[in-house]
């Protein structure tokens, strides 16, 4: 029941501000915070708080003050990070501007997450433990082609195609090894590279057992076999959507890791629906408070949710 997240770690520098610079303009912060995040970091410690799975992470980080940091914080939240190398480069660094519509504006110096382009040995012995092999696309995409690679017969890989990307020349052949794709509208756009949401979906449900569309405040779409399932978000206030879609695919490979379903099984549109529902309820808690991995909830806060929610019905 292990869910495997292979990518990057970031320490994220944030910035709070009235709104975010426009080109040229200098504005002024009301605050500095420094705290974990970089998308495979966060998937794997969203995994591992909604537990019920087993966490890996698997990735680099430089021999640093910031690579330690990120280290003891993933092993405090249990995942297992013997597969985090420590590369001959900085740790990532994302430089992050929040305001106050809880809304973003990211920079990230990729540091170690872009030195790797293959696993070690004992890198990929991890991989193939995996019952879920999550990844993203803030590491070199040979990277992620090599997780692909080393999975599992029977394991399921989750693609968050993030940061947006056409997936072009490298990365054209790479949702051949995906079997669930997650996307934001902005990376729907760029790999289906076809106009109207509606018409875009379908070009890339057809290339894939199942396809995710988060869609912020709105929530989400599911789509399996043609099959879709549109599942409402809950309503807060944004506070900072910063790992918004982490915490949803590392809560979604949980709950997936947990259903015992299998890639090349039946009727999984449910599985994905569930797993979805949970995440969504994850993601909305994750808005509602500052930061990336210091705003992922655990499994009982996001269960309360769920039971007030359905109370209030
Ligand atoms: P980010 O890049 O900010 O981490 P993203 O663009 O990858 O996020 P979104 O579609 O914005 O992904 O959000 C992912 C999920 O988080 C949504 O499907 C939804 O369930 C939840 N979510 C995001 N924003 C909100 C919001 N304002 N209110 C409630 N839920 C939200
Ligand atoms: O998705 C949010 C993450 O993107 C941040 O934690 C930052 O590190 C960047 O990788």
């Amino acid at each position: 029941m292990s869910v495997v997240v292979v990518g990057s770690a970031n320490l994220d520098v944030v910035a709070r501000v009235a709104r975010i610079p426009a080109p040229g303009e200098t504005v002024l912060a009301s605050g500095l915070r420094r705290s974990g995040g970089g998308k495979g970091a966060n998937q794997a410690v969203a995994a591992a708080r909604a537990g019920g799975a087993e966490v890996a992470f698997v990735g680099a980080v430089g021999d640093d003050a910031g690579g330690a940091e990120l280290r003891e914080g993933m092993r405090a939240d249990g995942i297992d990070v013997a597969g985090l190398e420590t590369a001959d480069a900085p740790t990532g660094t994302a430089l992050i501007s929040v305001d106050d519509d809880g809304e973003n504006a990211i920079v990230v110096v990729a540091g170690a997450n872009g030195a790797p382009t293959q696993l070690s040995e004992s890198q990929s012995a991890i991989v193939a433990g995996a019952r879920v092999l999550v990844t993203q696309l803030e590491v070199p995409v040979p990277l992620v082609r090599a997780a692909a690679a080393a999975r599992a017969d029977r394991a399921w890989h989750v693609l968050n195609a993030a940061p947006s990307s056409p997936l072009t020349g490298d990365g054209a052949t790479l949702l051949a090894d995906v079997d669930v794709l997650v996307v934001n509208e902005h990376e729907l756009r760029d790999i289906a590279d076809v106009e109207g949401f509606d018409d875009a979906v379908g070009a890339l449900a057809a290339r894939l057992p199942a396809l995710v569309v988060t869609l912020g405040s709105r929530g989400c779409l599911v789509v399996v076999s043609g099959d879709r399932r549109m599942l409402p978000a809950h309503p807060v206030r944004a506070v900072d959507t910063t790992g918004a879609g982490d915490t949803f695919c590392g809560v979604f490979a949980a709950s997936l890791a947990r259903s015992g379903a299998l890639p090349g099984d039946g009727a999984v549109l449910e599985v994905f629906a569930e797993a979805a529902r949970v995440a969504g309820a994850a993601a909305a808690l994750a808005v509602e408070r500052p930061g990336a991995q210091d705003a992922v909830p655990t499994a009982a806060e996001v269960a309360d949710l769920i039971a007030r929610s359905g109370e209030s019905r």
